[in-house]
């Protein structure tokens, strides 16, 4: 059995208090990261040069000691690794070249992940031999689903109209852009497992905007599916889902995909996840990322409620969605000291 707080939060006597980390706890609201970020204009070759991915994957560490490390990558290079075109704009995000028949599907190049995305496994054979002894290393991807929409809407922060119109206009087509996903999402997590990572996670940011039919179909049903391979060769690894802003359908998610944990945003209430979720997984989450910018006396208070709620068992205290760029350093900090000293009555 391991003695690393987080990893005993999946299994193993409850650690004393709840591990800790924070969702984007490395990025732009850090002087050290931005500082850093000037050496590379282009995200993706940043995000593939182990030594800066690597430096500053350790940046929050030294800040914060969280019980976690997650990887800094992004869920954007599969879609890169696959051939598809993917820029970030500095103030519009990423933006990609959208796919739009089946002949461009059938250009995708699943021969070529693993090699392409080499760096990015490097990155984490080497944080493996820095963190500190008793930190886990959390490894991750985005979902088949979540990746699926920024392909084909070329873009984020859609309600995905385009992709779920072609869902269920032709299902057999979109099917094999999730199938293709599906393998590139588990060439990626494979190789991340076995260079070190010792807890994976699978983002679905874009799961909240799915009807309950579709839900089933491109995020329970592809997640299970990776969910089964991986376990198949990793038994013992835990790996955490965040079907994000997917309401009561997190509950579904939880008992069809067979992950271990389920990460919840800020609109899931705390009592339902203690009732209906930690039955049947680990729970995750989920202080709003903008009270973390708020701070003050409403911060602590929600931080504390989450903690009497959650924390006595099954628990893993972190945001319910990214470290905003405008955060306060010391928001942070004071959270962090409020879960290290925090201990179940
Ligand atoms: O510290 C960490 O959490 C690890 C690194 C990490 C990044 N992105 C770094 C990043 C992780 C885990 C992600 C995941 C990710 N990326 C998700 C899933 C989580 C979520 O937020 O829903 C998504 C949807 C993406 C796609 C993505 N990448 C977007 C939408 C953006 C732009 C948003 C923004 O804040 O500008 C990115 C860029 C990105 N990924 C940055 C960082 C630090 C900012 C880029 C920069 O520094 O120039």
């Amino acid at each position: 059995m391991s003695d690393k707080r987080f990893l005993r939060a999946f299994s193993g006597p409850a650690p004393e208090r709840p591990p800790f980390w924070f969702m984007r706890q490395a990025g732009r609201y850090l002087p050290e990261y931005r500082e850093l970020r000037k050496q590379t204009t282009d995200f993706l070759t940043f995000c593939y040069t182990p030594d800066l991915a690597v430096e500053v994957t350790l940046q929050p560490l030294r800040r914060f000691q969280p019980d976690a490390a997650i990887l800094f990558s992004d869920i954007l290079v599969v879609p890169d690794a696959l051939g598809c075109n993917v820029r970030f704009v500095e103030g519009q995000g990423p933006l990609l070249e959208p796919l739009k028949s089946e002949a461009d599907i059938s250009d995708l190049r699943l021969e070529q992940v693993e090699q392409h995305l080499q760096p990015v496994f490097e990155t984490v054979r080497r944080l493996a031999g820095e963190i500190p002894d008793e930190t886990t290393l959390i490894g991750f991807a985005g979902s088949p689903w979540t990746i699926a929409i920024y392909m084909i809407e070329g873009r984020g922060g859609t309600s995905g109209e385009t992709a779920r119109q072609w869902a269920y206009r032709d299902p057999q087509t979109f099917g094999r852009l999730i199938e293709t996903l599906v393998e590139a999402t588990i060439i990626h997590l494979r190789c991340q497992i076995e260079n070190g990572a010792e807890v994976v996670k699978l983002f679905d940011s874009w799961s909240g905007v799915l009807s309950e039919t579709q839900f089933q179909s491109l995020v329970i049903e592809p997640t299970r599916k990776i969910v089964r391979r991986l376990k198949d060769d990793f038994p013992h690894v835990p790996i955490i889902g965040f079907p994000r802003a997917a309401g009561v359908l997190c509950k579904h998610y939880a008992q069809e995909t067979g992950v271990d944990g389920v990460a919840i945003d800020p609109n899931i209430p705390l009592e339902w996840a203690r009732h209906e979720l930690r039955e049947m997984c680990v729970v995750q989450g989920n202080l709003d990322n903008q009270l973390l910018v708020a701070g003050g006396d409403a911060m602590e208070e929600e931080t504390l409620r989450i903690l009497n709620m959650l924390g006595s068992h099954r628990f893993v205290f972190n945001l319910g969605h990214g470290v905003v760029p405008q955060t306060p350093v010391e928001n942070v900090c004071r959270v962090a000291e409020l879960v290290r000293n925090w201990r179940p009555s």
